[in-house]
This record gives C-alpha cells, sequence and structure tokens, in this order.
C-alpha cells in the first residue's frame, strides 16, 4: 500500500471525516492508512469500516472534558465485541439496554460494575441477565418495573438503581428521538409526580438502593443549553427528595444525545462545550440549593461512535431524467435506515477514481424495494458518476450496523477496523446461509 500523505482538508468539514482521513492516490481516501477503495476490493460492498483511533480518540476527548464524571458508552450506537474492548482499556463504563447488549459485553469480560441498564420495557429476561452478571446500575424507568426488579434481587442483596425522570425539555433532531418531553414513553415525569412517587416506592424496597436520578433529553442535541436546563430541573428535584424523604442521592446521570456533523457545517460542539456548561450550572444550582454536587454521569453513543465510521457502497445504477439524476447503489435502508425514519442528510464522496467532471446534485438510492429508500439527497457527485464506483459516506459509525434490518434478505453488511495501515475484520457479512438457518420450519 502507498501511504497516503495529503490532509483531508478540502473534502469539506473536517469533522465529517475522522481525522486520520487523507487523500490517497487515484482520487481515493484513505483512513486509518488504509485506502477505502482497497477496502470495498478486498471485503466487498456494502461495508463499514471504523476507524479504532478516532473511537479511541473521542473516548478519551469525553474523559478528558469530565474527568471526574463516569463516560458511558452507548452500546446502541454499535457495539461489537472489539469496541468492548476498546471502551474498557479507554477506561469507559458501558450503557446496555438488552439482554444482549449485556451478554455479548460480558463474553469479554468487561466489568460490570461499570455497566448501566436501560429500558422503558426491560423483559424478564434483561432483569435476570443483569442481576446475573452484576450491573452496576439499573435505570427504573416505570413505576411496575420496581416491584418485578426487587423480585428478581436475591435475599440479603440489594440492586443499585436510578430513578429515570422525565424533566420536560424538547431536545434532540428529530421528533422521534426527542425524550426529555413529557407525553411519550420514557420516564417518570418530574412535572406530574410520577418521578416522586417511584422514589417513594424504591425507598420502601430493602433489595433496591436508590443512588441517583438518570435523564436522557434526546439524541443529536445540537447545544449544550438544554443539558444546563437539565441539570437546573433533577438538582431542584435532588432539593426537594432530600427535604421530604430525608435522602441526599449522590449520583446524577445526564444521558446521552450530544450531537455530531454528518455534513460541511453541521453543528456539532466538542465534549468540552457541553462537559463546561453542564459542570457550570451543575455547580451553581447545587450552590443555591445547598446540596452536595453529586457523581456526574454522561452516556454519548453517537458522539463516539458516529464520525469514526464511513459506509461504502458500490454503483450498481445511474439514471438520468425529468432533471433528476438517481445513483442507485447495492445498500440502502436495510443498513442505513436513518434517512427515512427521520431525514437524516449525508455527505457521499467518489472515492478510488479521480475524475474532473463537474460537480452535479444526484440521489443516492439504495436497492430496496420502496420508494422511501434513499440514502442521500442532494449528494454531489461528479457528473461522469458510473456502474462500479466506490461512493463513501462518512459520519457512518452509529445507528446504522446497529440498526441494520433483514429486509429483502440482503444481509447485513460487515464491519472492518482500521488502524495503523492494516485492516481487520470485525463482524462478517451476513449471508444466505446465516438466513437460511434461522428458517427452520416448513
Ligand atoms: N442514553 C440513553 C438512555 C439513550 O436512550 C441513548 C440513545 C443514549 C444514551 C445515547 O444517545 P447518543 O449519544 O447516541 O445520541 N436511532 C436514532 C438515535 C436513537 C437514540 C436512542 N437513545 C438515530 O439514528 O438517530
Amino acid at each position: 500500500m502507498t501511504a497516503p500523505t495529503v490532509p483531508i482538508s478540502g473534502l469539506g468539514a473536517p469533522s465529517v471525516w475522522p481525522a486520520s482521513a487523507v487523500r490517497a492516490p487515484g482520487g481515493d481516501v484513505a483512513v486509518g492508512g488504509v485506502p477505502l477503495a482497497e477496502l470495498a476490493d478486498r471485503y466487498g460492498t456494502p461495508v463499514y469500516v471504523v476507524d479504532e483511533d478516532e473511537v479511541r480518540a473521542r473516548a478519551r476527548a469525553w474523559r478528558r472534558a469530565l474527568p471526574d464524571a463516569e463516560v458511558v458508552y452507548a452500546a446502541k450506537a454499535f457495539l461489537c465485541r472489539a469496541v468492548v474492548d476498546w471502551v474498557e482499556e479507554e477506561g469507559l463504563g458501558l450503557d446496555v439496554c438488552s439482554a444482549g447488549e449485556l451478554e455479548l459485553a460480558a463474553t469479554r469480560a468487561f466489568p460490570p460494575e461499570r455497566m448501566v441498564l436501560h429500558g422503558n420495557a426491560k423483559s424478564p429476561e434483561d432483569l435476570r441477565a443483569a442481576l446475573r452478571l452484576g450491573v452496576g446500575r439499573v435505570v427504573v424507568d416505570s413505576d411496575c418495573e420496581i416491584a418485578r426488579l426487587a423480585a428478581h434481587v436475591p435475599a440479603h442483596e440489594r440492586q443499585r438503581v436510578l430513578v429515570r425522570v422525565l424533566p420536560g425539555i424538547e431536545a434532540g433532531g428529530h421528533r422521534k428521538i426527542r425524550t426529555g418531553g413529557e407525553g411519550q414513553k420514557f420516564g417518570l415525569s418530574l412535572a406530574g409526580g410520577d418521578a416522586e412517587d417511584a422514589v417513594a416506592r424504591i425507598l420502601g424496597q430493602p433489595r433496591l438502593e436508590l443512588v441517583g436520578l438518570h435523564c436522557h433529553l434526546g439524541s443529536q442535541v445540537t447545544a449544550p443549553e438544554p443539558y444546563g436546563e437539565a441539570v437546573r430541573r433533577v438538582v431542584e428535584f435532588l432539593a426537594v427528595l432530600r427535604d421530604r424523604y430525608g435522602v441526599t442521592l449522590p449520583e446524577l446521570d445526564l444521558g446521552g444525545g450530544f450531537a455530531v456533523a454528518y455534513r460541511a457545517g453541521d453543528p456539532a460542539p466538542a465534549p468540552e462545550a457541553y462537559a463546561s456548561l453542564i459542570t457550570r450550572e451543575l455547580a451553581d444550582v447545587c450552590a443555591e440549593f445547598d446540596f452536595p454536587a453529586p457523581r456526574l454521569t454522561v452516556e454519548p453513543g453517537r458522539s463516539i461512535a458516529a464520525p469514526a465510521g464511513v459506509a461504502l457502497y458500490r454503483v450498481l445504477a445511474v439514471k438520468r431524467g425529468g432533471g433528476r439524476t438517481f445513483v442507485a447503489v447495492d445498500g440502502g435502508m436495510s443498513d442505513n435506515p436513518r434517512p427515512s425514519l427521520y431525514g437524516a442528510r449525508y455527505t457521499v464522496r467518489v472515492v478510488g477514481r479521480a475524475s474532473s467532471a463537474p460537480v452535479r446534485t444526484a440521489t443516492v438510492v439504495g436497492r430496496h424495494c420502496e420508494a422511501g429508500d434513499v440514502l442521500a439527497e442532494a449528494a454531489e457527485l461528479p457528473e461522469d458518476v458510473r456502474p462500479g464506483d466506490v461512493l463513501a459516506v462518512p459520519a457512518s459509525g452509529a445507528y446504522q450496523v446497529s440498526m441494520a434490518s433483514g429486509y429483502n434478505m440482503t444481509g447485513r453488511p460487515p464491519v472492518v477496523a482500521v488502524r495503523d495501515g492494516r485492516s481487520r475484520l470485525l463482524v462478517r457479512r451476513e449471508t444466505l446461509e446465516d438466513v437460511r438457518a434461522r428458517d427452520i420450519g416448513l
């Protein structure tokens, strides 16, 4: 492999690509020292490429920004066993929301006390796995979960829990990923009194130890201010609990939701920007209520994983007509449902071929049987884009592979890690054999 040396500045906002991205010979882009077109040839397409150093650097950036807090990676963004190891080695905890995520982490002996279990509807299997493996915190999300959880705790033991409260704050990149406002399925309302009722009930459960409160505003929250407001409302409630119940809860988990850039110019505050506002507000409100500062936890998922991932597709068809150009690729809504679910917008670039053709806007579509299977509207691509070209989509490391489906039986894509000029397969492609193996009845 020829070592690429020219930095990628000029490819748009540098933050859209991993920091290691550089131009490589022949119109290519290398990530982690490996040319992307080479990866497309070697592993086939579609394929998801993860820059290990980028994940680690982002994990470290969060720890640096909040040195006294617990930083817990939200596994739902993307989890595989290698990521479990990276997160563990960088000193983060792990937020899991199912027995599946929990058990996968356990296969790498991730310290269970550094895990937090979430879920608005935890199954008996989730609760059993959490207690058997010894997760550090279970986040109680409904009233009816309290007795059920307590019933799973062995006699003479106590499970540490947080209560997920609804602060009544609307924030997040799309209606479907806003979870802090009133009137949706998550959390227990502060304003409506449900959170207080749950606290009272937990305090009456000898097998549960209430250690704090949790809230998660939503995802792709592009400014720090809503977190400041959440801190204010939750600490006010902590003070109320102290006054009414005589408990001084020592932990405050603010969830995740920190935004990343998908396209040049998208707002994506650095961890320090969120961190400084949160710590300032926490100090102010605690002083105001004479409340001892609780230990803070944050749960970034997207902010650690998304910018480290690049999706690679091969163009299968180009269709021009009616003033539009459709560029159809060999993946689509089965590996990335985000554009069709949330109207998410992405950056797309041809890699592995230099082109001097003028740039035109095109609609990059998938191969699935739906008109809504669009990966990128108004993508800027060279006019001579053609079948066989490789398209790279940066900022693809979160909520794509983890939300991939079996639609049209096209098979979920593989995940390849790159680092120091080498690549390795982390998750293999789903094959027809896999599909057949699950289909056991006639
Ligand atoms: N903590 C809790 C309790 C959460 O529910 C989530 C995300 C996170 C942390 C991490 O949020 P992040 O830092 O990654 O924004 N599928 C959607 C995102 C759904 C997020 C669900 N919860 C998307 O593709 O945009």
